[in-house]
Parts: structure tokens; C-alpha cells; sequence
């Protein structure tokens, strides 16, 4: 992509003898939100902690706006205040002695603002944290989510080329989570600022992102929108780790007409329009699909791309049901209309949407 403000190429960070950053390689556009997605530990805080410049590559380059920042194999390497990126912490350091006004003037202040420009930027941005009311209340005296939201009015008042995020709505509650969810996101638009995000939440990256990039122990598992790394994942831990996965195993079956997969005797479902070609007759493949895209019919309706499974149980959650289902060898939930009900023991067919499955090795 010619608009790439950043290119993160092939970043490798050890501590001591471990690999914690093992090659991670991304790009991210001009005013675009990318996120960071993975469990804890994976190595998310260090990855913007080399964009910040708080921590030195092993190996890899990084290139902001054209820049060269760190590139080891080069010798190139450029300080944190000579970088034009903002951080937010996970563990928000924002400063005791200061009241919140200060707290959020200080980047504004190091820049030597005139004091007009720090009044209008630093009550902007409290506005937009929802903290208005609180400039000249002391920093020891807020509560953690109120800390927290000085911290995001701090990284956000002074407006740089990028701007990093580690996980800055985590010690929020729910419902103030989801308000800033939707002001952080109306913001970064506004000032169509580059974002890097970083979150181990599936729904937050969802609801805020343009691509996601899901971490698991050090790498990218894979880079994309949030409708193709959740509908399409690459492999199975990003399945998984986007949310509740339906998983099958069949082999692949191409005599005649279009590619299927056989789920042993128990039924067939064709193979998505464009992977047909990824496969030989008699792969051995795994169907991943979402439990939403898999609906429940009677056993003796006929159609194309269902199976046979047997009920096991059914829980009852207030607005839909969950049916475990027993299908090809495996314990699958399922969620259906209250509508429909299938007795306990009773054979059903579970019927997939071709367009909404991926297939796996
Ligand atoms: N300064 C350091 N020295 C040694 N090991 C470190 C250092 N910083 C991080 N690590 C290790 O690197 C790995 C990745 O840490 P990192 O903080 O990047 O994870 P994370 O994905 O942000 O996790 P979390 O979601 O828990 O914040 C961890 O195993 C951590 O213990
Ligand atoms: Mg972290």
C-alpha cells in the first residue's frame, strides 16, 4: 500500500533467551485503526513498546512516515521524544502530584504550547473522556477508571503522527467501557489519526477496528478485517480465540460437480466457491463455521449441506436455547430460536452455509 504510514518489517525482540517478538510484520494506513489482538502474554505490550522506543529490536525494521526509526542490521535507531507517537500504558502512569488539568497539559507543555492552545486542547480532550468537571481536582483523588481517563485524555491532547493504546478501557465498567468505545472510535475518524491498538478483548477489537492482527506466543496468526479474520480464520487458535467455534473433520470429495466434504456417513457440505482449487480428493480437512451460520431442521427434511447429529441436552437462556449436539464424533453447542424444540435424544440435522464456513487442514 503506497499510503502506509507505518511498516513494521520483520521485528524480532529477545529478553535473556526468549523469543517474545518472533518476526511480527505489519503495515498500518494512514488514519487507520489496527489492533493488536491476542492472550496475555503474546507479547502485545512489547510490540508497542518497540514503536514507542521504549525497547530496542533485535533484528526487523520499523518506518514511520517514511522515517527510519530502528533498524539494527543499519545501526539506525531514534529515541522515544524523537518519535512523533503517543502512548497510553496499561498501567496508565499518570502523575500524583498534579491535578488533572496539568496531568493532561503536560505533553502540550513540553511542547511549549501557548497557554491559550493548552486551555481549549486539555478541556477538549477531558470533555471527550467525559471529565470536564474535574480540572482542578488532584490525581490521588480519582477513582481507577477516572485515572484511566485522564491517561487517554493525556495521550490524545497533543495529536500525533500515531497513536498507541494499550488496553486503555480495561479498568473501565461495562457500560463506561462501551460509551468510550464508541467516543475513542468517533475520535480517531474525526481527526483521522493512525492508531495502534492493543487488547486481548475479541469484542473490543471487533467493535473499534479496521484490521485486526491476532498474537499468539510472538506472531501473527493473521492480519485482516474484523469480518475476515472472524468469519474466515486462518487456523484454528484464531477461530477460537475470535469467539465460539462449530468444528467437524471430513475429507475432501471431488468426483464430479462441485468439491464437498464427506463428514463420514453422516452427510456432506459443499466447500466454499473459491478454495476448491486448495484441495485434492481425499484431503483429510476440519469444518470451522460460527455457531450462529449452523441452523437446526428436523431430521427428515431433505436438503443439500447438512449432517445428522443427536440431541444431548438443551439449556435454557432466557431469549434462545442452546442445543449440545452430537455430530460426527464431537460435542457441539449450538444456539436456536425458542421456536423450534427438538427432544432430548432426537436425531436433527445440522445444516451449513457454504458461503460461511472455512475449511482447514
Ligand atoms: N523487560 C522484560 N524482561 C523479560 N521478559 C519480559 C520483559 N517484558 C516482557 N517480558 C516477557 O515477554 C512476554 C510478553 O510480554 P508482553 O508484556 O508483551 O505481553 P502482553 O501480550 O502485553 O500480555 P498482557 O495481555 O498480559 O499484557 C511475557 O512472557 C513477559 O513476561
Ligand atoms: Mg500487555
Amino acid at each position: 500500500m503506497s499510503s502506509d504510514l507505518l511498516q513494521f518489517t520483520n521485528v524480532v525482540k529477545d529478553f535473556g533467551g526468549n523469543r517474545v517478538v518472533d518476526g511480527i510484520d505489519f503495515t498500518v494506513a494512514e488514519g487507520e485503526f489496527f489492533t493488536l489482538l491476542g492472550p496475555s502474554g503474546c507479547g502485545k505490550t512489547t510490540t508497542l513498546r518497540l514503536l514507542a522506543g521504549l525497547e530496542v529490536p533485535n533484528a526487523g525494521e520499523i518506518v514511520l512516515q517514511g522515517r527510519c526509526l530502528a533498524a539494527p542490521a543499519k545501526g539506525v535507531w531514534v529515541p522515544p521524544d524523537k518519535r512523533n507517537v503517543g502512548m497510553m500504558f496499561q498501567s496508565y502512569a499518570i502523575w500524583p502530584h498534579l491535578t488533572v488539568f496539568e496531568n493532561v497539559a503536560f505533553p502540550l507543555r513540553v511542547r511549549r504550547e501557548a497557554e491559550d492552545v493548552i486551555r481549549r486542547r486539555v478541556g477538549e480532550a477531558l470533555e471527550l473522556v467525559g471529565l470536564e468537571g474535574l480540572v482542578e481536582r488532584g490525581a490521588t483523588q480519582l477513582s481507577g477508571g477516572q485515572q484511566q481517563r485522564v491517561a487517554l485524555a493525556r495521550s490524545i491532547v497533543y495529536t500525533p503522527s500515531l497513536l498507541l493504546l494499550d488496553e486503555p478501557l480495561s479498568n473501565l465498567d461495562v457500560k463506561l467501557r462501551e460509551q468510550m468505545r464508541t467516543e475513542l472510535r468517533a475520535l480517531q475518524l474525526r481527526l483521522n489519526l493512525a492508531v495502534v491498538y492493543v487488547t486481548h478483548d475479541q469484542g473490543e477489537a471487533m467493535a473499534l477496528s479496521d484490521r485486526i492482527a491476532v498474537v499468539n506466543e510472538g506472531r501473527l496468526e493473521q492480519v485482516g478485517t474484523p469480518a475476515e479474520v472472524y468469519e474466515h480464520p486462518s487456523t484454528r487458535f484464531v477461530g477460537d480465540f475470535l469467539g465460539r467455534t462449530v468444528v467437524v473433520r471430513g475429507t475432501v470429495r471431488k468426483d464430479g460437480g462441485r468439491s464437498r466434504v464427506a463428514i463420514g456417513d453422516k452427510g456432506e457440505v459443499g466447500m466454499p466457491a473459491d478454495v476448491g482449487d486448495q484441495f485434492q480428493d481425499g484431503d483429510s480437512v476440519r469444518v470451522l463455521a460460527r455457531p450462529e451460520d449452523v441452523t437446526l431442521e428436523r431430521a427428515d427434511a431433505a436438503g443439500p449441506n447438512r449432517i445428522t447429529g443427536t440431541v444431548e441436552a438443551i439449556t435454557y437462556m432466557g431469549d434462545h436455547l442452546e442445543y449440545t449436539v452430537q455430530a460426527a464424533g464431537r460435542s457441539l453447542a449450538l444456539a436456536a430460536g425458542k421456536k423450534d424444540r427438538y427432544a432430548v435424544g432426537s436425531e436433527i440435522k445440522l445444516v451449513f452455509d457454504p458461503a460461511n464456513i472455512t475449511i482447514l487442514r
